[in-house]
């Protein structure tokens, strides 16, 4: 089985160390609550998330010498989530569709339908469900990442409220009039392409950076509703 190992360094988005090991251990306890709680309902071929198989240390980024690095000046632990590798993720995916390389999914609806199910029947909020978070393997798969902070336990109230099926036929109009595309076109490449040109003095920046913007702005309007899912592919 191919692992995907996820690096979560000790670094500036955390205050203290402490706050770092409770993410760390938030992050595992969520991945090993979906999993123990598990319904396959619609029933799908697959998992549709990352399976966590074990977690380490890791020792390159362990003590190295921060200030020349992102980390910003702070020497912590890096734990590593050796996990069930899911593929290429949604963004990625979406850059391939110029040279037709990109994959197609397969029973999508079904396994947005069993992702949220299993969401809510853990009562796990996830916010930041954005096309950085959906993978998709090379047999069409498509399975949720990334249960650090931004996912957490709320109330049953919140959560049937949040996870709601919006009425799909507009929302779907809604996020293809706000990109500017036609429903032919692929959505999240069309994005993509329209922040490149939109944002000012990209030259500047590399398209990695663009896109880590693009998560935040463009992402915000994916985010309104888990169910955009649906339209990542
Ligand atoms: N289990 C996995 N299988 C395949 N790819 C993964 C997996 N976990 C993470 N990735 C890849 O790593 C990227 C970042 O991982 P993740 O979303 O878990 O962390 P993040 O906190 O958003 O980190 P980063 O700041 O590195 O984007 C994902 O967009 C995906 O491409
Ligand atoms: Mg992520």
């Amino acid at each position: 089985m191919e692992v995907y190992k996820k690096h979560r360094p000790f670094n500036r988005f955390y205050k203290t160390l402490d706050e770092y090991n409770s993410s760390i251990k938030h992050e595992v306890k969520l991945l090993q609550l979906l999993e123990r709680e598990f319904i396959n309902e619609p029933k799908i071929d697959h998992y549709p998330f990352s399976k966590l198989i074990d977690t380490e240390l890791c020792t390159k980024h362990h003590k190295i010498n921060i200030s020349e690095n992102k980390y910003r000046g702070r020497v912590g632990d890096c734990h590593i989530l050796i996990q069930t590798h899911c593929g290429k993720n949604a963004l990625t995916n979406a850059e391939h569709v110029k040279i037709q390389k990109n994959i197609q999914p397969i029973n999508l609806n079904n396994t947005i339908e069993c992702i949220i199910n299993n969401l809510r029947n853990t009562c796990i909020l996830r916010t930041d469900l954005h096309p950085g978070n959906l993978c998709i393997n090379s047999l069409g798969q498509v399975s949720l990442i990334d249960f650090k902070i931004t996912a957490e336990i709320a109330s049953m109230e919140y959560i049937k409220e949040y996870y709601k099926k919006p009425n799909l036929k507009d929302f779907k109009n809604e996020l293809y009039n706000y990109v500017g595309c036609a429903e032919s076109d692929h959505l999240i490449e069309k994005s993509l392409t329209s922040f490149y040109f939109k944002e000012k003095n990209h030259n500047d920046e590399s398209p990695p950076q663009l896109i880590k913007k693009m998560k935040w702005t463009n992402g915000r309007f994916f985010k309104k509703s888990p169910w955009s899912m649906l339209y990542y592919f």
